[in-house]
């Protein structure tokens, strides 16, 4: 049996034809961008986040420099952002003029070294501070993290790219953000039909120049409050994704099945994992077992061999990017970063695998760790 990493096509039963006539009506009204569809997913956002404001951007890269612009950083600022992240977190710091330095990570759950965190705050007194919430959860410590920062006063910005529809003591993890952003890059587990992002506060002034600089910086039409740039969320992305967030609780019900059933097989086989802390109700983005560094390669051979889909989420850290040199102005804590990218490998994972492939692909992993 082949399985794919990612299956964006398994679309539930009638999804395709509503999603048909929808393309229909807003073509033949040439709604192309912003209008109801929009203001429908902004409210529809604020409830599934529980936060005051949310605002639409054309992708979560671009989320995260409209957060960093809307707090204030800028050129020369120092923010400190996790060694072990998807590259939009580093660029995005480049790109509004600041300088990244990187803090280590904590194996057990995959968030930032409290201890380096700190090391990073002493020595550089940074302006920001940025956490990305990866695999579909937050780090065990994300409260005690706030609250560093809250206490130094440092903008924390959270990139939440990776964990819409997770929830930390009960509450969705965006909640108790300053400012939080996410991505609904087509495989997120909320994903549009192409590129489209979003930022959340519960501070109107900030939600104001969000919006403010996603929209050239506009006051009206034709006046400019500031240099902004064009990253409006097109009407059909959220079109597509009003009509996905209608599915949305069966594919995370769906996704965190196959999490639960990818626990009983692994744990009772010996395989490592790094899961989900205590206090968070994940959304089941993804699977990430650690696998000995010297057998990743014949693992992933054996998997490409069988047909299996297999991910790398992340094979390299931050600061060890051939580039990072030229923008990157320090590295806190140890080398765990590194380590993880040595030994981590993602089991497929998307809604409603089937349970023989959930089988099928942890006993692929299972049998070839056992003949080496
Ligand atoms: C942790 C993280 N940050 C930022 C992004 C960037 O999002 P986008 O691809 O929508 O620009 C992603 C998504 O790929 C991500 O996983």
């Amino acid at each position: 049996m082949k399985v794919p990493f990612i299956d964006l096509k398994r679309f539930e039963y009638g999804f395709l034809e509503k999603w048909e006539s929808k393309i229909f009506e807003l073509s033949k009204n040439a709604n192309f961008i912003g209008g109801p569809e929009v203001s429908k997913l902004e409210e529809s956002l604020k409830s599934w986040t529980q936060t005051n404001y949310a605002v639409s951007c054309a992708n979560g890269t671009d989320a995260i420099q409209l957060a960093l612009r809307a707090v204030g950083v800028g050129k020369g600022d120092h923010v400190l952002i996790p060694d072990s992240t998807f590259w939009a977190t580093f660029e995005a710091v480049v790109n509004v003029g600041a300088i990244p330095s990187t803090i280590d990570v904590d194996l057990s759950d995959g968030g930032i070294e409290i201890e380096a965190l700190k090391e990073g705050i002493k020595e550089l007194n940074p302006k920001a501070v940025i956490i990305a919430h990866l695999y579909g959860w937050g780090s065990a410590k994300i409260k005690e993290i706030r609250n560093i920062c809250v206490e130094k006063g440092i903008t924390l910005v959270e990139d939440g790219a990776q964990c819409f529809g997770a929830e930390v003591d009960g509450e969705s993890i965006y909640k108790g953000a300053y400012i939080s952003t996410t991505s609904f890059y087509p495989a997120k587990v909320l994903g549009a039909a192409g590129d489209a992002g979003a930022v959340f506060t519960n501070d109107v002034e900030i939600a104001r120049r969000i919006r403010m600089y996603s929209n050239h910086g506009r006051k009206d039409h034709y006046s400019y409050e500031d240099v902004g740039f064009n990253s409006r969320m097109d009407t059909f992305q959220a079109a597509f994704l009003n009509l996905s967030l209608e599915y949305l609780p069966d594919r995370i019900k769906a996704r965190v099945n196959a999490v639960a059933q990818y626990n009983d097989i692994l744990s009772t086989n010996g395989i490592t994992q790094i899961v989900a802390p205590r206090n968070f109700k994940e959304n089941g983005y993804c699977n990430v077992c650690l696998v000995p560094e010297e057998h990743k390669k014949t693992i992933q051979a054996r998997f490409t061999e069988a047909g299996i889909g297999f991910g790398n989420i992340y094979p390299s850290a931050m600061s060890e990017q051939e580039c990072s040199p030229k923008y990157q102005n320090a590295r806190f804590g140890g080398n765990n970063s590194i380590l993880l990218g040595k030994t981590v490998f993602n089991l497929p994972l998307f809604p409603y695998m089937a349970k023989e492939e959930v089988d099928t692909s942890a006993q692929l992993l299972i049998d070839t760790i056992n003949s080496l």
